[in-house]
């Protein structure tokens, strides 16, 4: 009797404040008027290195614009979605349901970035990624309310057929993790290399996160291609080249990939990376003052290197930046939002770029070969790349 009591004046207490506006927490937040920021990335595993990368980048970003977004303070969130494409949805729900985002920062992998879609298709938050190349992102799944900064996964090695047939390697063997980024990696590949004349000898697969490299090392020796090609990145892909030296094959069979394989990599490959090819969004030794004074804005600031997801979520606090002062933080009026974030033109450290009308970078892409232990500019592989966005519907 004493608890029903209770729960009744409570519940006619809560009423009465309901009634004349004093409901306390809604109250607090939007005195408060924060935007909420959540990052959803690795932590742990195989990408981990790239999560953080990523986390570096926007905050810097942030902070070089005055450590606010169009005006309001920001109040950050974060979640650790491990690469688990199988906990995606619960993990952007977490984000979006518990936490209340305004923007979701996410993600790496490209399964895990399926689930983000989903949510973001569903709830209408608003959703940067930062890395994840899938190309459902900015094609079929394409929305609105989500932008990319980074590259879709064909757009790197689109540029990087022509000129491996222009050093004469004719015969090629592929080789990836097999999942959204390796197998379309591999049609960005495959649409360059055989267009330049060159044949793909066999297609060689592990599943993500596998390091078991051996097999496939004794089968490539014995095949015998002029080249071997490749998408892997982060800690797998210091494996790889460590492994691909170790076996023999680094002064027998040049070495090429889309340029992830030797990012943030380079101290922990050592030597096994020298010489490697690549084409990339991105190159440290890219000579310019943007890229000068971001590179060592970064390495005073957080004690390392930066490398092209740190340059990712750069951009991507940026275009929060710009996006936001442009609407003068007011994410209301969804139409003015979308429209501030699509015309942002984004000096980056990589090249300016601008949005595709699927929301997803046009971009140079560079050729670079790894000396001492440098992503060094070769030249420009492919100029103001752009994906098709095949099939994308702006709903
Ligand atoms: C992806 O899963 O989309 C992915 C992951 C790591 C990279 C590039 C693409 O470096």
């Amino acid at each position: 009797m004493t608890t029903r009591r209770l729960v009744l004046s409570r519940g006619a207490a809560f009423v009465g404040a309901a009634s004349t506006g004093l409901l306390l927490p809604q109250i607090a937040r939007s005195q408060s008027n924060k935007i909420r920021v959540g990052f959803m990335l690795p932590y742990t595993g195989t990408f981990a290195q790239l999560g953080v990368a990523i986390e570096n980048g926007v905050r810097m970003a942030i902070a070089e614009k005055g450590g606010k977004l169009g005006g309001r303070e920001i109040e950050w969130f974060k979640v650790d979605d491990e690469s688990e494409p199988s906990k995606g949805v619960e993990n952007a729900n977490r984000l979006v349901q518990r936490d209340k985002v305004d923007v979701l920062i996410g993600t790496v992998h490209s399964g895990v970035q399926m689930g983000i879609q989903r949510v973001a298709r569903e709830s209408g938050v608003l959703n940067i990624i930062p890395n994840a190349g899938v190309h459902a992102a900015t094609r079929g799944l394409c929305a609105p309310n989500v932008f990319r900064t980074s590259f879709s996964n064909s757009q790197p090695t689109r540029a990087l057929g022509k000129p491996m047939m222009d050093k004469g390697l004719k015969r090629t063997v592929w080789i990836t993790w097999k999942y959204a980024a390796g197998d379309e990696a591999f049609e960005g590949f495959k649409e360059s290399y055989t267009a330049a004349g060159g044949t793909i000898v066999k297609e060689l697969g592990l599943p993500f996160p596998n390091v078991e490299f051996q097999a496939l090392l004794t089968e490539i020796a014995s095949l015998r291609p002029d080249a071997v090609a490749c998408f892997f990145a982060g800690g797998g892909a210091a494996k790889f080249i460590r492994d691909y030296a170790a076996a023999g094959l680094k002064d027998r069979i040049p070495l090429w990939g889309s340029g992830f394989l030797t990012e943030g990599v380079l101290d922990a490959a050592g030597p096994a990376a020298e010489g490697i090819m690549t084409t990339m969004h991105y190159a440290d030794s890219l000579d310019t003052p943007r890229n000068k004074q971001f590179r060592t804005a970064y390495a005073t600031q957080f004690k390392m290197q930066p490398d092209v997801y740190s340059v990712q979520g750069y951009d991507s606090g940026l275009l929060l930046a710009q996006g936001l002062a442009a609407v003068k933080g007011d994410m209301g009026n969804k139409p003015a939002l979308y429209k501030a974030l699509e015309t942002q033109v984004i000096d980056s450290p990589r090249g300016k770029w601008s949005m595709s009308k699927s929301h997803n970078p046009v971009q140079d892409i560079y050729l670079r070969r790894v000396e001492n232990k440098d992503n060094k500019v070769i030249g420009i592989a492919a100029k103001a790349l752009a994906d098709s966005g095949a099939g994308c519907r702006m709903a």
